[in-house]
């Protein structure tokens, strides 16, 4: 420990005294409070890293892309996936973005992607109905958010194995991503990604069509090189699966905790944007973003210095009772409130935002209208749990065998 580190330590002693284990558990909510009531901004000193827990002081972070940056060396995503829009700044990143923008919007979304929405949905229920029972990551959550961001890249289902094992390797990549080993397997899954990609790309490029990618190679804000159009494509494969798996998963753990709000979104299926919102504020999938000074910035009366590794905690933005009144309390009467930053906020606020948004209304309605009674198996219980990534591991749940 040097002369400084000690010192932070010192004015921090909520963050001295924390350990990321503690953090991952299901009942963090608590340690999440007293951080923003003592020290929100904090030096956790475990990790090297400053956690920032009051939502007006997160806003401050999301929205100053001058002082608080993506493009350093040290950002895992930027050493996994190459320069593609979550690891750029500025200029940079709206160029980078740019070809994106239009086939995203909502209208754009909903007209493109609902049936096939629809159809996975279909398809991924139909197959275990009949058995009674389930554990809803494998059987559903999972191979939902492969099948549409395969499709979002204009991947057919047949590649579906494949789509699962690169994007494993680039998770595992981003975690791991001094590890050599896994830096290797990340280089080996891009090469895969761009052997699927490559060829409809050229295709599509030859013979275009109205799916998304044919929107985005038509853009007139054509990216440089294939280079950076493959790593936007493998920035949107990485977003587009575990956060949509655990928004289904922690929405649905949290309704079969609180079946009286599920009963009303039975009642009035007007309801699923709310509950999704609502879901999403309570347990984020994305817990945090990472961000890095450009020089000495001033935050919540604290100096940080430049160059520094800053994380502003989006799971306790969402607790925040300025913004959400009795935060921790699961309550879909909120309504479609997005001041929550389970996606993000500022330059780069999620991409896939009225994709996941629709894919959640759709699965979590249809799931419940499907299964009746559905309800948890107590015989294999489990909650949501992790820091950075949160979700239940599995959810065992059972219902009317009709
Ligand atoms: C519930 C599901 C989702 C959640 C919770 C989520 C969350 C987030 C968050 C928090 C960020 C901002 C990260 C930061 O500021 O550092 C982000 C960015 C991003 N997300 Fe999502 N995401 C979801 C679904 C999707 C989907 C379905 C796609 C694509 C089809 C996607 C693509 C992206 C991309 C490309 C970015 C980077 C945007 C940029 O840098 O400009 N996400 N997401």
């Amino acid at each position: 420990m040097t002369a400084g580190t000690a010192r932070r330590e010192d004015q921090f002693p909520v963050g001295a005294a924390l350990r990321l284990s503690e953090l991952e558990r299901f009942d963090n909510a608590q340690l999440l409070r007293r951080l923003r009531e003592s020290e929100p901004v904090s030096w956790f000193a475990e990790q090297g890293v400053w956690l920032v827990t009051a939502k007006p002081l997160i806003d401050e972070v999301q929205n100053d892309s001058r002082n608080y940056i993506v493009d350093t060396e040290q950002n895992p995503n930027g050493a996994v996936l190459g320069r593609m829009m979550l690891a750029v700044d500025g200029a940079e990143h709206s160029r980078q973005r740019a070809p994106f923008a239009a086939p995203f919007k909502r209208g754009a979304v909903h007209a493109r992607l609902s049936s096939v929405v629809e159809a996975q949905i279909e398809r991924l229920l139909a197959h275990i109905e009949s058995s009674g029972e389930a554990e809803l990551a494998m059987a559903f959550a999972n191979p939902f958010a492969v099948s549409i961001a395969s499709d979002v890249l204009g991947l057919e289902l047949a590649s579906f194995d494949e789509v699962h094992a690169i994007y494993t390797e680039f998770a595992n990549g981003v975690v791991n991503y001094r590890d050599p080993n896994a830096r290797k397997a990340t280089i080996r899954a891009r090469e895969q990604l761009t052997g699927l990609v490559m060829p409809i790309i050229e295709q599509r490029r030859c013979h275009p069509d109205d799916s998304l990618l044919s929107s985005v190679l038509r853009s007139e804000h054509l990216l440089s090189t294939d280079e950076e159009l493959l790593a936007n494509l493998r920035v949107i494969l990485f977003g587009a699966i575990e956060t949509v798996e655990s928004m289904i998963l922690n929405t649905a753990w949290a309704l079969l905790h609180h079946r009286e709000q599920l009963m009303a979104a039975l009642a009035d299926a007007s309801l699923w944007p709310a509950v999704v919102q609502e879901g999403l504020r309570w347990i984020p999938p994305v817990g945090y973003s990472d961000r890095w000074t450009t020089q000495t910035v001033q935050l919540g009366g604290v100096t940080i210095p430049s160059g520094e590794y800053v994380v502003p905690v989006f799971a306790a933005a969402n607790r925040d009772p300025g913004t959400f009144p009795d935060p921790d309390r699961f309550d879909i009467s909120r309504g479609d409130d997005r001041r929550n930053l389970s996606f993000g906020k500022g330059i780069h606020m999620c991409l896939g935002v009225n994709l996941a948004r629709l894919q959640g209304s759709l699965a979590l309605k249809s799931l419940f209208e499907r299964l009746p009674n559905l309800e948890l198996n107590p015989e294999r219980p489990s909650e949501p749990v992790g820091f950075n990534f949160r979700r239940p591991p599995h959810l065992y749940v059972r219902w009317r065998h009709l």
